[in-house]
């Protein structure tokens, strides 16, 4: 640790977590929800460990940013398929020069990050996390908001009429089952996430609304596990890490703010709620705690910068000379 505090070590395992969280963890390595299927030898712990830039290549080259468009079969022989946008987020989005992947981490609370987020040239943000009234900490630019298909359904988060989610580009995701092609997904989503995309697009037709192909959740859960000495919970990544590669895939270069918990750390889930519980940190249903273990790998920039702002640097794929 030297003369800082501690940050994150990139070698997290379940083994430090404390009982109850890894009791969780165990839970959901044996649950297998989505009917995982884990390719290769079973022996990970033999494996070499990658260096950053390997595993920054390997990302770019096994991990694709894909989403839904209205040629793609079943949805367009479906009535709706016109509601679904014609092309590509990647070919509609970006490329972005700076970007900033704000988490809903507690430990932005205090941070007066606020300005130095704004500044890039494109922001993502998570879920139901909020900007007004919490500018000093987080800013209040929104170029693209990342929501999983629980928020969508849920009627605490009014999603079909709140302001909250009406700036800049939508996009939404739901965990398919592992193996499922897309007619298996649309007919056993986890949340009825077409339901919604539906009700809302007819609301806000003109705002841009993208939906994740599942298929990048799990390339990229196979990633985290491939580089892991041990099983990870069988559960698609979190928000976070799906929404700091989609961001790797349209920007220069990529700062995730309060991923790595700073010297601010705190079992404050998020900086919008009174809730504690470490499980938001360290993860329960997600395999938060490899996602951190892998963007700890490929920061660029310093442990101060991890210490004092809670800030990783990522290159942006395009940048990667692999
Ligand atoms: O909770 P929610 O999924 O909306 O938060 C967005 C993302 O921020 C999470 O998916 C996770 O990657 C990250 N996060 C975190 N630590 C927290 C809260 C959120 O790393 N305490």
């Amino acid at each position: 640790s030297g003369p800082l505090g501690q940050v994150w070590d990139d070698e997290m395992s379940s083994s430090m977590l404390g009982n109850r969280l890894r009791k969780v963890v165990r839970n959901y390595q044996a649950m297998n929800k989505y009917g995982v299927e884990v390719s290769g030898p079973g022996g990970v712990s033999s494996r070499p460990k990658l260096s950053g830039p390997e595993l920054l290549c390997q990302l770019r080259d096994k991990a694709e940013v894909a989403t839904l468009t209205s040629e793609l079969q079943p949805f367009s022989s479906l009535p709706w398929a016109s509601l679904l946008p014609s092309k590509p987020l990647t070919s509609d989005l970006g490329p972005y020069r700076s970007c900033a992947v704000v988490s809903s981490a507690g430990s932005l609370r205090h941070s007066g990050l606020g300005k130095e987020i704004d500044s890039h040239d494109a922001v993502l943000r998570f879920n139901t996390a909020p900007t007004n009234g919490y500018e000093k900490d987080v800013g209040s630019k929104t170029t693209i908001r990342l929501i999983n298909s629980q928020v969508m359904a849920s009627d605490d988060h009014r999603f079909l009429s709140s302001s909250l989610y009406s700036s800049g580009a939508l996009v939404a995701w739901d965990p398919a089952p592992f193996s499922a092609d897309l007619t298996q997904w649309y007919n056993r989503t986890d949340y009825p996430i077409f339901i919604q995309y539906q009700r809302y697009r007819r609301l806000h037709p003109l705002q841009p609304f993208y939906i994740l192909h599942p298929h990048f959740e799990w390339q990229l859960w196979q990633r985290i596990q491939d580089n892991m000495a041990e099983p990870i919970q069988k559960n698609p990544p979190s928000s976070g890490f799906l929404g700091t590669v989609l961001m790797m895939s349209l920007c220069d270069v990529v700062h995730v703010y309060e991923f790595l918990p700073s010297r601010r750390k705190t079992e404050l889930c998020h900086y919008y709620q009174r809730f504690y519980d470490s499980a938001c940190t360290l993860g329960a249903y997600h395999p938060l705690l490899y996602e951190k273990n892998l963007v700890k790998r490929m920061n660029r920039g310093s442990d101060h910068d991890v210490y004092t702002q809670g800030r990783v640097t990522l290159p942006g794929f395009s940048k990667l000379n692999c």
